[in-house]
């Protein structure tokens, strides 16, 4: 089976004589499967999902080279609504991605766009609000909520869409322990229905739950733990690729 997707010799800079963010990374990912990004910070983790998810370069600008394929498709012909549909991501800086007077219309605000049928707008906003366990959220503004909180709506303003791929930008270190299992076990189903999920984190203990490891260092995809069920294998790697890096 081809893969969901595939990246191939993605380079980017933010401005056209600023440095080399992402050199040549290259890296395919198989479908229902959890993937984690993790490096130390600035190494390019969050650069490599907004180009994912289309924000780079359609909203941010930058030089872009190199391919990105999502289900066999070349994303630069994907507008954004359609991309939307296929990968979904929690930014890291949450506050940049909510926008609207309620968490109610925020979760709403995506299938609004599509403008799905109302029934359906109103049957997905339910779903999603009772997974995430935020009905008493629901009429909050989101501006007033707490980091964790802010992540959770987040989460749920993507899956009122319903994406195959969802990526989480540092999701799981924001919220507390409550908040945490519950989005793991959130995870965990998502991926058993089939979804392909991509972590991004700096806990050992938040990659635990990845089939595979794509290990990054200054913009370089340096290497890529393929651990499956070995969790004993894929701590042991991790760690080690932690501490190399502190020398
Ligand atoms: N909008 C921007 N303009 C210019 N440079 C940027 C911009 N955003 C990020 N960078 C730079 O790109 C590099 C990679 O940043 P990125 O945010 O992708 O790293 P990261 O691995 O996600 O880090 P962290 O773990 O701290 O979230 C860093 O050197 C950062 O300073
Ligand atoms: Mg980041």
């Amino acid at each position: 089976m081809s893969p969901i997707i595939e990246v191939k010799d993605l380079s980017f800079r933010y401005t056209h004589d600023g440095p080399l963010i992402l050199d040549s990374v290259s890296f395919k990912i198989e479908k229902g499967t959890i993937t984690s990004i993790a490096g130390l910070s600035g190494c390019g983790k969050t650069t490599v999902a907004f180009c994912l998810c289309g924000a780079i370069p359609k909203s941010m600008p930058g030089i872009l080279e190199g391919s990105i394929m999502i289900e066999g498709k070349d994303i630069k012909s994907l507008s954004l609504p359609k991309l939307a549909q296929k990968i979904g991501m929690v930014f890291q800086d949450v506050d940049n991605q909510l926008f609207l007077p309620t968490v109610e219309a925020e979760v709403a605000f995506a299938p609004e766009n599509l403008c799905l049928p109302y029934e359906e707008i109103e049957k997905r906003v339910e779903e999603v609000i009772h997974m995430l366990n935020i009905e008493t959220l629901r009429y909050k503004n989101p501006s007033h909520l707490s980091g964790g909180q802010k992540h959770l709506v987040a989460l749920a303003s993507i899956l009122s869409l319903d994406p195959e791929i969802i990526i989480l930008d540092e999701v799981l270190s924001e919220l507390d322990r409550k908040n945490k299992e519950l989005i793991t076990n959130v995870i965990k189903s998502l991926n058993k229905a089939g979804k392909t999920i991509i972590i991004i984190d700096h806990d050992i203990n938040n990659l635990m739950m990845a089939n595979n490891i794509l290990l990054m260092k200054n913009g370089k995809l340096v290497d890529i733990i393929e651990a499956g069920e070995n969790h004993e294998l894929l701590y042991h790697r991790l760690s080690d690729f932690f501490l190399q890096q502190e020398y």
